[in-house]
């Protein structure tokens, strides 16, 4: 890989075309509709590059432009237009990166989980990270100062947690949990969650359902543009079931029944103290945090007799790890408690259980 320096990307940056237009008009108020703002931005950033919807990058962008003006709408905070250009560029820098060294960009990738901040590894390989380069970016293409300060801060919080600030934080970490996005380590990054909502005066619950709405709007404008659909995105009515069994009492967490809900699920929760027996579901998790694999083989032989099921435990994880695995010999895997889109993509890809 050619090496990338600080110099050579500032000033790639300093070569691309002024914004389009219609980033003005729609900032202004103007009748640019959202989809017509991104086609444009498309058009700009990558005129023969692969469509929407091909990239991670797109979709990511797509989906926080979405949850953050859906988050400054619903708390009359902040204009909505202004959310959604801040999130949509908030990780400019990772295009640019992109657009200059895709090799570089798949290096910062393919390390991400290995416990490094991936600010740390993208300083380490460019000499910069995406939010320097993407401030950058931002202040060249003439955007209001609270955009460029979004872009610049939006991962250490640098700086004052501004409504706007706050919409496009949540909706940054929440489009990475609906599975939007490169799925950086979802545990180093709750801490920004907190912060933010409590800047945005959401309660939790109210999160939950904005986190819910957002999906469906994310679904839509994807389709507006003619994305290819997301391979679970929908089942098409025909509901599986996924069996939330609580071992040691308690309901299943909002956030996984509602992903698990828009995944196309069923889902059907049990306490271990009931008597056990096969439910047809074709997605097991089992809720006790501390078991390891082998200790709940009793209970998965009771729940897949003779079918054959995705089945994990959900385990508490630190700040900084994600943890999936799966055990070779029962099929078991393991994933966060608080699990993501991405951890249920990862253990439909592994192979079930049979019973
Ligand atoms: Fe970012
Ligand atoms: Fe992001």
């Amino acid at each position: 890989m050619e090496a990338l320096d600080p110099d050579r990307i500032l000033s790639f940056v300093d070569t691309f075309p002024p914004p389009p237009g219609e980033v003005r008009d729609f900032l202004a108020g103007g009748d640019v509709q959202p989809s017509q703002l991104i086609r444009a931005l498309r058009s700009a950033f990558s005129p023969d590059g692969p469509t929407i919807g091909d990239t991670p990058w797109w979709d990511h962008a797509i989906a926080v432009a979405e949850g953050a003006a859906m988050v400054a709408e619903s708390t009359e905070s902040a204009d909505p237009r202004m959310a959604y250009v801040a999130g949509f560029l908030h990780d400019v820098g990772h295009l640019v990166m992109v657009r200059l060294d895709p090799q570089a960009f798949h290096q910062v990738l393919a390390r991400q989980g290995d416990g490094t901040p991936f600010m740390a590894i993208e300083r380490e390989l460019c000499g910069l990270d995406h939010v320097r380069i993407g401030e950058h970016f931002a202040r060249r293409w003439g955007l209001p100062d609270e955009i460029c300060a979004v872009v610049r801060g939006h991962h250490e919080l640098e700086g004052e947690i501004t409504p706007l600030f706050a919409s496009v934080v949540l909706a940054d970490v929440w489009a990475q949990v609906l599975g939007y996005g490169y799925d950086f380590p979802a545990g180093g990054i709750s801490f920004r969650v907190d912060e933010a909502a409590l800047a945005a005066d959401l309660i939790w619950s109210e999160q939950i359902d904005l986190l819910a709405q957002a999906d469906y709007r994310v679904v839509a404008r994807r389709r507006e543009l003619g994305a290819t659909p997301r391979p679970f995105a929908s089942k098409d009515g025909g509901a599986e079931r996924a069996l939330w069994v609580s071992v040691h009492g308690g309901e299943p967490t909002p956030l996984g029944r509602m992903l698990l809900q828009h995944r196309g699920y069923e889902v059907v929760h049990v306490a271990a103290t009931e008597r056990l027996e096969a439910q047809g579901a074709s997605l097991i998790l089992i809720d006790s945090p501390w078991a390891e694999p082998d200790e709940v083989g009793d209970l998965v032989t009771a729940l897949v007799p003779d079918g054959h099921a995705h089945v994990a435990l959900l385990a508490e994880v630190g700040p900084e790890q994600t943890s999936r695995r799966r055990d070779p010999l029962s099929g078991i895997c393991g994933i966060p408690r608080m699990f993501t889109a991405f951890d249920l993509r990862w253990l439909q890809s592994r192979p079930a259980v049979v019973g």
